[in-house]
C-alpha cells in the first residue's frame, strides 16, 4: 500500500497530537514510543486553528518543532492537512462555511467535520492550507503519506449546496425535461419548469423522515451529489499536494460500510485506501472481516492501511467496554489477515479535556509505561519488527465475490415498500457471514470490477441494475460462471424507474423466471420451503415467480402461493444462475452455498474449528496462512489447508506439518508461511 522505499515493515503508530500538551512532555513521548516500537505518527489532524490563527496569518512554528522532534527520533510521518475542522474566526467571518442540517437548521461554530463542502470559503482556504503545508514540508524525507482531512462525511442542505446541486444536475441530465423524466415528476404534479425550481430534498421539502422521501429520484441524486461534492473537496487537496510532492502517496481515512459516501468512486482518487476500524460491542468476526474486505475490494484487492483503531476503548459508544487482553493484538492481525499493511491507532497519548479524554491511548493519563495497554502495545510493536516485510504487499486469491453497490444501498433504503426491514447491508451480510464462517476467501467488489476471475458471484438484492451491468452478468454466466441473486432484484434503472414488462427486468433471461408479485412478511410471519431434505423458514420477502426455463429447486409450502418457486437454478450458456426468492436462516445459507461450492470445487483456505478464522495472503516471498482464534476457549483442529501444505509460524517459528493437530488459545494468532 504505502509504496515508499522507506517502508520495510508494517508501520506501527498512530494519531499523535502533541500540540495539545506542553513541550516538556514531548521527550517523554519519544522515550515511550521507542519502548513500544512505534515507527510512524500521524500528525496535524486537527490543527487548522493553530496554523491559520487569522485570515492573513499562517503560523507553522509549533508544527515545525513537532516535525523536528519526531524526525530526530527516527519516526516516519503521515502528515495530515488539518482541514476537518475549520477555525472559529472563519465561521464568524464567513458563515457560508457552516452547514445546514437535514431538518433545515443552520449550524453555528462547533464540533468538527463541520464545513459545507460547497462553501467557497472552505474550498479556498482548505486548499490554500494544504498547499502551504505541502510547500513547507516537501523536502521532509520521513513523510510516508499525506492524510487529507479526516473521516469525511455528513451532508449539507444550504443554499450553496442547492445551487451546486442544480449545476450537478445540469451536467448529468442537460435539460429540465430529462430531469423530469428521470424522476417521473408527472407523479403528484411535481413537474419542474426550470432548474431553479429544484430545491434540496430534506425535511423542508420531499422528506418526512431520514429515509422516507416522496421522490426517490431526487433524494438518490442528492446522495450522489453530496458524495461527489465532498469528494471534490478531497480531490482539490489531493491535486494540490500531489502537484508539489508527486512521489508521496495520498490517502484519507475511510470508515468501512459508511453509507453517505460512495467509497468505490472515492477509491479511484486515492493512492491507497486507509480506514478506521472501530467495531461495536455487537460486532462479530464476520462483520469485522466484511469491513476489511470491503476496504480491500474498493481498490481491487490492493493492501490497505489500518489508519486507526483504539488500543483499548472508545468513548463514544453507549457502553465502552475494554478490549480484553489479547484482543487488540487479535484484531490488529485480523486487519492484516484481510489486507492491512500497517497497524495504527487513535491515539498515542490521551488528551486531558473535551470529549475524547476517556478514549483509549497507548500512553494513558497516568503517563508511564506500566499499564496493561502499554505492555500489550509494546509486545505487538516488537512482534511486528520481527515480522519485518514478510507480508507486505501480499494479496488474496478469491474465487468468490459478493457485489456491493452504494447506489443500491441508497435506493433500496429509500424505497417505499416492500418492507422497512429490508436492509441492503443485512442481506449482504447473510451471504458474507456464511462464507466467512466457512473460511472461503471472498472479495467484495463493485459494478466496475471485472468478474472473469471468479467462479461464483453473489449479488444479493440487486434491486438497481445500472447501465449495462446485466450484460456483464450475462457474459460472466455464459462463460461458465455461477451467479446468485435474490428477491427484489433487477427492478429499476439508475434513477429508480421501474423496468416494465416483468421483474426481474433485464435479469429475466439470465435467471429464467418471471416474478409477478412480492409478499413482505411482518416479523412474526414465516412461510417455509424444504431444501435438500431440510425444512427452512422463508422470511422478510417472498417473491412470487414463474419459471421460464429455470429448474425449480424448491417451492413455498404455505399460503396461497404454496407450490411457487422459493429457489431456482437456470442453466444459461456454460454457467448457471440461482434466484433465491426469499430470505432464510443461517443454516439454509450454509447448506445452499455449501452445495453450490461443492459443485464448483470452491474450497476453504483452511478447515478449522468454529470461530477460528483463516485467510491466505500471497506475495512473491510466499503464501501466508493467517489463523485467528476468536473463540473464548481453546480450539483444536488438524491443519487442513486448501492444497494440503504445512509450514512455519512466523510469530513463534514453530513448524506445522500438514494434518498436524493445532491447539490455539483464545486470541491466539498464527501466521504460517506455507511450504
Ligand atoms: C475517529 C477520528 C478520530 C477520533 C476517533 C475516536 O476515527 O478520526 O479523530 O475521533 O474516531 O474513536
Ligand atoms: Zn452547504
Amino acid at each position: 500500500m504505502i509504496e515508499d522505499k522507506k517502508v520495510t515493515k508494517m508501520l506501527y503508530g498512530g494519531d499523535y497530537n502533541p500540540e495539545q500538551w506542553g513541550e516538556d512532555i514531548w521527550a517523554e513521548d519519544m522515550r515511550l514510543f521507542n519502548l513500544a516500537g512505534i515507527d510512524v505518527v500521524t500528525l496535524n489532524v486537527f490543527s487548522w486553528a493553530m496554523l491559520q490563527p487569522s485570515e492573513n496569518t499562517y503560523n507553522f512554528e509549533t508544527l515545525d518543532k513537532i516535525i523536528d522532534n519526531v524526525t530526530k527520533h527516527g519516526l516516519n510521518i503521515c502528515l495530515a492537512t488539518s482541514t476537518a475542522a475549520h477555525p472559529a474566526w472563519m465561521a464568524r467571518k464567513y458563515p457560508d462555511i457552516l452547514r445546514v442540517e437535514f431538518n433545515g437548521m443552520k449550524r453555528k461554530f462547533g464540533s468538527r467535520h463541520n464545513s459545507c463542502p460547497n462553501s467557497p470559503t472552505y474550498r479556498k482556504y482548505s486548499v490554500e492550507l494544504a498547499r502551504r503545508i505541502a510547500e513547507r514540508y516537501k523536502n521532509q524525507e520521513n513523510i510516508v503519506a499525506w492524510h487529507i482531512s479526516n473521516e469525511y462525511g455528513g451532508e449539507c442542505y444550504c443554499e450553496n449546496c442547492e445551487k451546486a446541486f442544480r449545476v450537478w444536475l445540469k451536467d448529468r441530465y442537460k435539460t429540465i425535461e430529462a430531469v423530469n423524466a428521470a424522476w417521473d415528476t408527472a407523479f403528484w404534479g411535481h413537474t419542474f419548469y426550470d432548474f431553479d425550481d429544484i430545491v434540496a430534498p430534506n425535511m423542508l421539502s420531499e422528506h418526512f423522515a431520514e429515509n422516507r422521501t416522496t421522490f426517490q429520484g431526487i433524494s438518490l441524486d442528492y446522495r450522489r451529489f453530496m458524495s461527489d461534492s465532498i469528494l471534490d473537496c478531497y480531490r482539490m487537496e489531493y491535486e494540490t499536494v500531489k502537484s508539489i510532492t508527486p512521489d508521496i502517496q495520498v490517502t484519507t481515512n475511510l470508515m468501512g460500510f459508511f453509507k453517505p459516501l460512495d467509497y468505490q468512486k472515492w477509491a479511484k482518487y486515492m493512492d491507497f485506501v486507509s480506514w478506521d476500524n472501530y467495531p461495536s460491542n455487537e460486532a462479530t468476526t464476520a462483520t469485522k472481516a466484511m469491513n476489511h474486505d470491503l476496504m480491500r475490494g474498493i481498490k481491487q484487492g490492493k493492501p490497505f492501511c489500518l489508519m486507526e483503531q483504539t488500543p483499548s476503548v472508545t468513548n463514544w459508544l453507549p457502553y465502552n467496554a475494554l478490549k480484553r487482553p489479547g484482543v487488540m493484538r487479535l484484531w490488529s492481525y485480523q486487519a492484516v489477515a484481510h489486507g492491512a499493511d500497517t497497524v495504527m491507532f487513535f491515539q498515542m497519548r490521551r488528551s486531558i479535556g473535551a470529549c475524547e479524554k476517556y478514549h483509549g491511548a497507548i500512553i494513558d493519563h497516568c503517563g508511564h509505561e506500566n499499564t496493561r495497554v502499554f505492555r500489550e502495545a509494546a509486545a505487538l510493536g516488537a512482534e511486528l519488527k520481527r515480522l519485518g516485510d514478510a507480508t507486505l504487499g501480499a494479496r488474496h486469491k478469491s474465487e468468490v465475490a459478493i457485489l456491493f453497490d452504494w447506489d443500491n444501498w441508497w435506493a433500496i433504503e429509500y424505497s417505499a415498500g416492500p418492507s422497512v426491514n429490508l436492509k441492503y447491508y443485512d442481506e449482504i451480510l447473510r451471504y458474507y457471514e456464511t462464507l466467512s464462517n466457512m473460511n472461503i476467501s471472498t472479495d467484495i467488489i463493485g459494478v466496475d470490477d471485472d468478474l472473469s476471475q471468479y467462479k461464483m458471484v453473489i449479488a444479493p438484492v440487486l434491486y438497481m441494475t445500472k447501465g449495462d451491468y446485466d450484460e456483464k452478468i450475462r457474459t460472466f454466466v455464459k462463460n461458465g460462471g455461477t451467479f446468485i441473486t435474490t428477491f427484489f432484484s433487477g427492478y429499476v434503472n439508475e434513477t429508480d424507474l421501474v423496468y416494465t414488462g416483468g421483474y426481474p427486468g433485464k435479469l429475466r433471461d439470465i435467471m429464467g423466471l418471471w416474478v409477478e408479485e412480492q409478499d413482505a412478511l411482518p416479523p412474526e410471519m414465516e412461510n417455509h420451503f424444504t431444501y435438500d431434505g431440510v425444512r427452512y423458514p422463508a422470511t422478510l420477502i417472498c417473491d412470487l415467480s414463474h419459471s421460464e426455463g429455470a429448474e425449480i429447486l424448491t417451492t413455498y409450502e404455505e399460503d396461497f402461493y404454496a407450490g411457487m418457486p422459493a429457489l431456482t437454478k437456470n442453466a444459461f450458456g456454460n454457467g448457471h444462475a440461482y434466484y433465491v426468492c426469499t430470505a432464510s436462516n443461517g443454516e439454509f445459507y450454509k447448506h445452499f452455498l455449501g452445495n453450490v461450492m461443492d459443485e464448483l470445487n470452491i474450497k476453504p483456505v483452511c478447515i478449522t474449528a468454529p470461530d477460528v478464522e483463516a485467510t491466505i495472503r500471497s506475495n512473491d516471498k510466499g503464501d501466508y496462512l493467517f489463523l485467528l482464534n476468536h473463540a473464548k476457549t481453546d480450539s483444536t483442529f488438524a491443519l487442513n489447508t486448501l492444497d494440503n501444505r504445512g509450514g512455519q509460524d512466523l510469530l513463534t517459528n514453530t513448524k506445522y506439518n500438514a494434518g498436524e493437530t493445532i491447539t490455539m488459545k483464545p486470541t491466539d494468532v498464527l501466521i504460517i508461511k506455507l511450504d
